[in-house]
């Protein structure tokens, strides 16, 4: 398919690729994917948003070369780093040497990795603009949508938005437009959304609200039909499926639990008698061999806490308790407290491994609890008080949890986890703190960002703001930091409660301890 002029000036120059039937080896597809790109001739500059999959680069450059000598092409804005867009990177550099990659850091990290080569490059954060003379791109920082360097780029007089996956669809056809495709495209919209913006709805909050301030009347995203029309009804679709009202009073805990005897559900009722005396939360408890997985899944979704029980049957826990275990994301689990139950005969390996998945999951860990075979009235109070501690464990009781680190040394192996301030290339400091960061070392977690958005900022240059908060909110953020990446230090004479403990994310802890 040939390019087509979309504005004046602003040319797709991407591919369709009606053929695929399965995208990243995990969605299904009907009607195949595009892959968009865009082309924006200035009076002074031209610049190129995102290239393709690299399977179709030649189709790509004959795209741009229909509308513009390559030669003269000075910028690539490269909004997403995933391989179906920064793709053909290294075939448009071949062809365009002297090209400028506009992206931010963390992208950058990902090109050099995909490209193997060296490259210049212009870093821009949000709010940053690019002037191409008569046009100007404005940078709109959209981290975690659905990678960690995404962000969108606006052509502000033309009140077009280029929003990267954001609003795509995996949906093929030549008519490009909505408006003229018509509404078939619309369960592949929503699809889309479900399976790759879905888990990061907390993300999604903040750049609708930033999409909100903008007078749009074009949003072009990287798969799929352009909106042109009607921009209001998709945009609210948006809204609708990303501020789902909360209808629970409380937080909630599931209880997923499978018993071959009835002894792992003697001691499910048990831990939940334990978890309802604390009168915080709303229990569920659900058998894995009588519910269906979709029921299941729902119910963690947004849980606070989740408890899985699981008797040991050659060695392991039993399938249903790996069906769901497999079925679950460690980007919606993150940070969710969780812990094992179940009764054993003679070697109990079920709760071990289930808490190791749960790692894995980015859970924080309350230890388990097993008991052999048929539990005693005393191991039946035993099971309460586990009920008990967990409740209060999701209440904020971090002491009845594993420490982040010590999990995260097996969660990321291939991390060399060297905690000497000298390894951290970064630092950020004032008065009272000094926060470290290691580029290298982080798996982009975003629990500090989550957590404390005023000091860690992704989009912005620097990142690190330690003037955002206070250096007590800072060091209990670093504490939980799974990767290690960030530390921090507190300097002599700091204006901070005195005897304030320090924890895992201190630069010293390690060697201290
Ligand atoms: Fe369409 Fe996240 O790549």
């Amino acid at each position: 398919m040939s390019a087509i002029k979309i504005a004046s000036e602003v040319y797709w120059v991407g591919v369709q690729d009606p053929q695929l039937k399965l995208f990243d080896t995990i969605m299904e597809l009907t009607n195949g994917t595009s892959y968009n790109a865009y082309l924006i001739k200035g009076e002074k500059h031209t610049a190129v948003i995102d290239t393709v999959k690299a399977t179709f680069a030649g189709e790509y450059l004959d795209n741009l070369a229909e509308v513009i000598d390559l030669q003269q092409i000075e910028y690539l804005v490269v909004q997403h780093a995933e391989p179906d867009h920064a793709g053909s990177i290294e075939m448009l550099l071949d062809m365009v040497p002297g090209l400028t990659i506009v992206t931010n850091y963390t992208a950058y990290t990902f090109i050099k990795n995909i490209v193997n080569r060296e490259f210049k490059v212009k870093f821009v954060a949000h709010d940053d603009e690019l002037d191409l003379g008569g046009k100007k791109l404005r940078f709109i920082g959209a981290p975690l949508l659905h990678w960690p360097e995404t962000f969108y780029s606006c052509l502000e007089a033309e009140a077009i938005l280029f929003s990267s996956d954001t609003f795509g669809s995996h949906f093929s056809d030549d008519r490009l437009f909505s408006d003229l495709i018509g509404t078939d495209f619309l369960p592949d919209f929503k699809y889309y959304y479900d399976m790759i913006l879905g888990h990061f709805k907390k993300y999604l909050w903040n750049a609708l609200k930033r999409i909100n301030a903008l007078d749009l009347k074009m949003i072009c995203p990287s798969h799929g039909p352009i909106f042109r029309d009607d921009l209001d009804h998709f945009i609210d679709l948006y809204h609708t499926w990303t501020f789902k009202p909360k209808t629970e009073e409380k937080p909630r805990i599931v209880i997923a639990y499978a018993s071959a005897y009835g002894y792992t559900e003697r001691i499910k009722n048990a831990v939940k008698t334990g978890l309802e005396s604390e009168g915080q939360f709303i229990v569920a408890d659900y058998d894995l061999t009588r519910v269906a997985s979709a029921e299941i899944l729902a119910a963690v979704n947004d849980c606070a806490g989740l408890l899985i029980g699981s008797p040991t049957i050659n060695k392991d826990a039993v399938k249903s308790v790996w069906d769901l275990l497999g079925s679950l994301s460690p980007v919606d689990t993150n940070g969710i407290i969780a812990s094992a139950f179940g009764s054993y005969g003679w070697s109990g390996e079920a709760v071990p491994n289930i808490i190791q998945r749960m790692r894995m999951l980015r859970m924080r860990i309350m230890p388990g609890l097993r008991i052999q075979f048929n539990p005693a009235p005393e191991q039946l109070e035993q099971a309460r008080q586990f009920g008990i501690d967990f409740a209060k464990a999701v209440s904020s009781a971090d002491e009845n949890l594993e420490e982040v680190l010590a999990y995260q040394r097996q969660v990321n192996p291939l991390n060399p986890f060297s905690f000497n301030a000298g390894n951290y290339r970064r630092k950020y400091e004032n008065e009272d703190i000094i926060v470290y960061w290691n580029p290298e070392q982080c798996t982009h977690d975003t629990n500090c960002f989550v957590s404390l958005p005023k000091v860690f900022a992704p989009e912005k240059t620097p990142w690190v703001n330690v003037n955002g908060d206070s250096a007590e909110s800072i060091m209990k953020t670093i504490d939980a930091c799974p990767s290690g990446a960030l530390k921090y230090d507190i300097k002599p004479g700091a204006s901070v409660p005195p005897g304030l403990k320090k924890g895992p994310g201190w630069i010293g802890y390690y060697e201290n301890k």
